[in-house]
């Protein structure tokens, strides 16, 4: 497969981002019966200028699926809400105590600690109405809305954050750390892209073959997260860097070394980019942005 350069995809993704930026302004206008200092919490967090790694996903492989992107438009966003949710209330005192988030005070910081526990929920709430609402087929809907849920639960994100702030967990070993990304981390990525192909009317050639691709950039994400979070720039990366080993947590440089988990990044985006090898010309955004997982400073 040909390899679309990364400044190609810079390009493309700007343009994903502003398609996605516009959507997710119309949907967090709630109107009659939201408090004004609740939406305006919500606002704050889900308007600031993150990557949109996840929706940029789900667009992506409903394009590798051979549909038009508006068609996955709703889950683009409700991806993007919950990790959003995810953020405000990883940051919160009783989690990781941050203070810095996407370049901006946490929500908690720039509003109060109750309005920002609010805020998650009801971006929780509103990422499953927006896909219930979204598709003209109830299947596809009732589908997403499953599997949405699904990844954002006690076996997936939640239970993965359990665990991440678990100190028994601390001195675990590889496999223990492995299983925390999965979740925490791996869960959502992975069904960001399932939700761009379910939206696309994939087959399950297709669904699997984007699973093992979301598996190892999951990974390989939440490696270089570690990685940043132990050498990075918190300019560049717009959240306070170097908190992990203060706080004990299981890390990959932590337990491996900072050049064995640069390798394992590696080799699993390398496996990443080999599983789209059925989709051709149409993947090659979605290899392109393997590539970035592994060469980010953000
Ligand atoms: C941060 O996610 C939390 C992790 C899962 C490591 P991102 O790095 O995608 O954060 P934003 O969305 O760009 O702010
Ligand atoms: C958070 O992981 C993952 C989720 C929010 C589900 P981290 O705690 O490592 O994320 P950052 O480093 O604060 O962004
Ligand atoms: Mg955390
Ligand atoms: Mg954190
Ligand atoms: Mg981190």
């Amino acid at each position: 497969m040909m390899s679309a350069p990364l400044a190609s995809l810079h390009d493309f993704s700007a343009t994903l981002r502003d398609e996605v930026d516009q959507a997710l302004d119309a949907y967090s206008r709630f109107g009659h019966g939201c408090p004004e200092r609740l939406e305006q919490a919500i606002r704050h967090s889900l308007m600031a200028p993150g990557k949109r790694l996840r929706p940029l996903l789900t667009l992506m492989a409903a394009e590798a699926c051979g549909s038009e992107r508006s068609q996955a438009m709703p889950a683009a966003c409700a991806v993007e809400m919950i990790h959003c949710y995810s953020l405000i209330h990883d940051d919160l005192p009783a989690m990781d105590d941050d203070d810095l988030r996407r370049g901006l005070p946490t929500c908690h910081k720039a509003f109060d600690e109750a309005t920002a526990i609010l805020a998650g929920d009801a971006l929780l709430a509103r990422a499953l109405e927006i896909v219930a609402d979204g598709y003209e087929n109830p299947t596809i809907a009732a589908r997403s809305c499953r599997e949405l849920a699904k990844a954002a639960g006690a076996t997936a994100l939640v239970g993965g954050q359990a665990d991440d702030l678990n100190e028994q967990f601390g001195a675990g070993d590889v496999d223990m750390l492995k299983a925390i990304h999965r979740r925490k981390t791996g869960a959502m990525i992975c069904v960001s892209l399932r939700l761009g192909a379910i939206a696309a009317g994939a087959d399950d050639q297709q669904v699997a073959a984007l699973d093992a691709y979301g598996e190892q950039i999951g990974l390989a994400f939440q490696i270089v997260d570690d990685l940043l979070d132990h050498a990075g720039d918190e300019a560049s990366m717009g959240k306070r860097v170097g908190k992990d080993a203060d706080r004990g947590k299981l890390t990959y440089p932590g337990l491996i070394g900072v050049e064995e988990s640069r390798q394992q990044a590696e080799t699993l985006i390398a496996g990443a980019k080999q599983s789209l090898s059925q989709f051709g010309e149409r993947a090659s955004h979605l290899e392109a942005l393997a590539q970035y997982i592994l060469e980010r400073n953000h």
